[in-house]
């Protein structure tokens, strides 16, 4: 039997989703997309879990689809493949999720890194969408969130020239949360993890789709839809126990209701 394509892991409350396809610099292959987006949304689905980390390994995250096999697709199989679809799922997921890279996140691997909503990068990290030298442009959302991740024009850089981008760039352009150690980056994002995890859950789900409507919306539909979440948030029994344990002193203790 082969290795799993993603090995899992669940602990403290938090999900690890470790993609496993070394031999291939971690491609991302139709096959891995799926099982990673399956495992994220049994996740999403259970209550015992709050934050997900999604990994590489310490050489790679991930260095985009598998040009072995896309360089044998017709334009139909891709899109019959669903491949590029499950980053649109992924960005269905309602739970936080980290990307802890280390290594490259090339090409798919960056877009995958992309689709989460925090990155913690540790100093070997390198990022890039090299589709250009293979004749192609980024499809799964590289164009789109880089440019409103970097602006429009290092993002040209990139996806026209395949500039890369170190670890320190990265950090200084604001398209990761922070650089660590290789050898502390997983721990670190796991650490994270566990902290948002232990939060309040309605306020973190609702937290997390009121920041994703900014990358959807007009300022003011944005600030409409923040203040009807926030009101909503009023009708839930963790806000009274949030506010009454501030005012006792004491640790609040959150049920998710
Ligand atoms: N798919 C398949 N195989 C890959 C791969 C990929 N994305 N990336 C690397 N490999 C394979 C290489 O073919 C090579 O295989 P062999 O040992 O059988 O020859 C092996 O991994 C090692 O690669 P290199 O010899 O190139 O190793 P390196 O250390 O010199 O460079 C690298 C490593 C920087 C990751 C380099 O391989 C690279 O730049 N890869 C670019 C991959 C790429 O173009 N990604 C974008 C794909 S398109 C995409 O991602 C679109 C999408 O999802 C929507």
């Amino acid at each position: 039997m082969s290795d799993p394509l993603v090995l899992t892991e669940v602990r403290d409350r938090v999900g690890l989703a470790r993609l496993n396809n070394p031999r291939a610099y971690n491609a991302l292959s139709p096959d891995l997309m799926r099982t990673l987006v399956d495992t994220l949304r049994a996740w999403d689905a259970d209550d015992n879990i709050g934050a997900m980390v999604i990994t590489g390994n310490e050489k790679v995250f991930a260095a985009g689809a598998d040009v072995k096999t896309m360089s044998q697709a017709s334009a139909v199989e891709m899109l019959y493949s669903g491949y590029i679809e499950l980053f649109d799922v992924l960005a269905t997921i309602r739970k936080p999720i980290i990307a802890a890279v280390a290594g490259w996140a090339l090409g798919g691997g960056l877009e995958l890194a992309l689709a989460c909503d925090i990155i913690i990068a540790a100093e070997n990290a390198k990022f890039g969408q090299p589709e250009i030298n293979l004749g192609i442009i980024p499809g799964a959302g590289g164009t789109q969130r880089l440019a409103r991740t970097l602006g429009k024009y290092l993002t040209m850089e990139m996806v026209l020239n395949d500039r890369r981008l170190s670890a320190e760039e990265a950090a200084r352009f604001g398209l990761v949360n922070r650089v660590v150690p290789v050898e502390s980056y997983l721990d670190e994002a796991l650490a994270l993890a566990r902290q948002i995890a232990a939060r309040a859950p309605v306020a973190v789900r609702l937290g997390k789709e009121a920041v994703n409507y900014a990358f959807e919306s007009t300022l003011s539909a944005g600030l409409a839809h923040e203040r009807r979440l926030f009101y909503l948030l009023f009708a839930t029994e963790d806000q009274s126990e949030g506010m009454r344990a501030f005012l006792e002193k004491r640790e609040p203790t959150w049920r998710g209701q």
